[in-house]
């Protein structure tokens, strides 16, 4: 999803380090990048559709400017295109913006009825026009951004620079993220920390309806009726190193690579000779799983867990639908909302709601300090890491990693033996080729994944995973339902990845695959215990384990042979098309 960057500093250097900025935000998805900068008084703003090395063939790094603010797009209001592109202006003021301000149409006619004229199609235009016609009135640049942060409805961050002050830079935000990082005589604000982590580590997180006005000297922040406020100043404890590839040729591959040491940290995180560092769950009768994407699925995993070990109802919901239907809660229910970046705009919106209703929240969010992880009553953290690759891997693992300490910490066991073996299983698994398997699916143009309970959850995440980098079309379906319809689009060499580890449904899944391989289709077996048998061409073992751990050494499988696919197909793994890495717009 969009990127924000910007600078205001001595050293002169504003144009590269706002581009470094855009460059390190590049993996959230975008489809047009732009930059503004200072150059002696004047403005200039250079924007271009497409990659931003296209903007960086249209900017001269050698002028020397000490203030600049650059943004990434992902199209939401209007096509992607350069005049679509940010940043936008209007009179004095510049501005680059992420989010969607949702009574844009209605400022839009207040200003068309005031003589402003608009060149784009999007709600950022307005915005900046609107900044300007307030201005004119209020004649002081902090009342004005305080003002509008009273009138723009929906979600933004705002980057603002205003040709009244030119030794400042602006910012705002009301539910995108933005944070404020501090230098040596210089200052930043960016939408996420990898983008000023080649610079600092030291940042400020700006909440909802706060202003930041920033000198090269100083950072002041502004709370929501204008009164100077003090706010804490973070390290992040990430390193520059760990957002960049480290000799990987995708930071897919790198962040596959990682899980054991993410299975690692996580874990004991929460478990050492005992649990520790979560909260009392065993006191909720149920419990609500909320997510998006792959959190969703982990979910799954999550409720099945739950409740066949925990015996504890629970119920699991996209966010998008939770938000707008009717939930049942009771003073004992408990909503999990599962989030890598913490920021996802409709899982942020079930938090809010839940809070609203009074009921006890826990977030499972990777990202320290976002806004779903500071807003929930409790939250326990992942411990992925900086994760680039738009398509999850080592987070998810992470999610489902906190997911089987749950388990265990409401069924008070801990599964000690084998959770020391899983970081060595998990290299082997990592290990392994798995080209030659996508060698035999790559040139399909549909593919099913197939399993029975929390192997077709399984089966959710290894379709979406296929689906998101190498824009095959795949489906999941549950074994035993194929047979209502699904079956009639099994042909011959029509790729099936069956996976099986629960040995209860065994027999039931191998019928089924014996089903879909009499109609010619071309079977990989994905299953913990060396089954012979004619029903499958190909066949991965993965390592048995405890049905609570069990998951964990499945998912890399599936997540590498998507790699691979994706690889064979030149496909653009880290930064698949019309997708974002973090969903900031509902
Ligand atoms: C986007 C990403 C998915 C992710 C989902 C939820 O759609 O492309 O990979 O699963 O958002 O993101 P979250 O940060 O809330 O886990």
């Amino acid at each position: 999803m969009c990127g924000i960057t910007g600078y205001i500093g001595k050293k002169g250097n504003a144009i590269k380090t706002v581009m470094d900025g855009l460059v390190a935000l590049e993996y959230r998805g975008y489809d047009s990048a732009g930059i503004c900068y200072k150059d002696k008084d004047k403005l200039i703003t250079i924007k271009e559709q497409g990659k931003i090395a296209n903007l960086k063939s249209k900017l001269d790094f050698n002028v020397k400017s000490n203030l600049a603010i650059g943004h990434t797009r992902w199209a939401t209001h209007g096509e992607p295109s350069k005049v679509n592109s940010h940043p936008h202006s209007s009179n004095k003021f510049t501005i680059v913006h992420n989010g969607i301000i949702e009574n844009y149409m209605e400022l839009k006619e207040e200003l068309l009825k005031n003589g402003y004229s608009f060149k784009s199609t999007t709600d950022t235009e307005i915005a900046v026009a609107y900044i300007d016609y307030i201005y004119k009135k209020e004649k002081d640049i902090l009342k004005t951004l305080n003002k509008v942060t009273n009138i723009f409805r929906g979600s933004y961050a705002l980057g603002i620079i205003c040709e009244d002050d030119l030794d400042s830079l602006y910012a705002l935000r009301k539910t995108s993220p933005l944070i404020i990082a501090r230098g040596k005589d210089e200052n930043y604000i960016a939408s996420d920390v990898p983008a000023i982590l080649k610079y600092t580590n030291k940042y400020i997180l700006l909440d909802d309806y706060e202003i930041a006005k920033i000198t090269y000297q100083n950072i002041e922040i502004y709370d929501k009726d204008l009164n100077l406020i003090n706010k804490d100043t973070l390290e992040f404890e990430g390193t520059y190193e760990s957002s960049i590839k480290g000799g990987f040729e995708h930071f897919m591959l790198k962040e596959i690579n990682e899980e054991p040491t993410v299975f690692e940290n996580t874990i004991n995180n929460y478990i050492d000779e005992n649990f520790k560092n979560i909260p009392d769950l065993s006191k909720y009768k149920n419990i609500h799983i909320v997510a998006c994407g792959s959190a969703y699925h982990v979910g799954l995993i999550g409720k099945h867990l739950i409740e066949k070990f925990a015996k504890i109802p629970v119920y699991v919901e996209i966010a998008s639908e939770y938000r707008y239907k009717y939930n049942f809660y009771d003073k004992d229910t408990l909503v999990i909302l599962v989030s890598q970046s913490g920021e996802t705009a409709d899982t942020l919106a079930c938090l809010r709601l839940v809070k609203e209703k009074g009921i006890d929240t826990l977030s499972i969010v990777n990202v320290v300090g976002s806004s779903i992880a500071r807003e929930s009553k409790y939250v326990m953290y992942t411990k992925a890491g900086c994760e680039i690759a738009v398509a999850t891997t080592k987070a998810y693992l992470s999610q489902l990693t906190v997911f089987a300490v749950i388990t265990m910490y409401l069924t008070n066991k801990i599964l000690k033996t084998e959770i020391e073996k899983i970081p060595s299983l998990l290299k082997n698994i990592i290990n392994e080729d798995y080209k030659y398997l996508a060698e035999q699916i790559h040139n399909n143009k549909n593919i099913f994944f197939i399993g029975r309970g929390i192997d077709y959850y399984l089966c959710m995440e290894g379709s979406l995973k296929l689906k998101e980098i190498s824009y095959i079309n795949s489906v999941a379906y549950q074994a035993g339902e194929l047979k209502h319809g699904t079956i009639s689009l099994i042909d011959k060499e029509t790729p099936v990845i069956a996976i099986s580890t629960d040995k209860d449904l065994r027999e039931k899944t191998i019928s089924n695959i014996k089903e879909v391989k009499a109609r010619g289709a071309k079977v990989i077996f994905i299953t913990n215990e060396d089954i012979d048998g004619d029903f499958y061409d190909y066949k991965i073992i993965i390592p048995k384990l405890n049905e609570i751990l069990q998951p964990i050494l499945v998912i890399p499988t599936l997540q590498l042979l998507a790699y691979e696919v994706a690889k064979l197909n030149n496909c653009d793994i880290d930064k698949p098309r019309n997708l974002a890495k973090s969903v900031t717009v509902e």
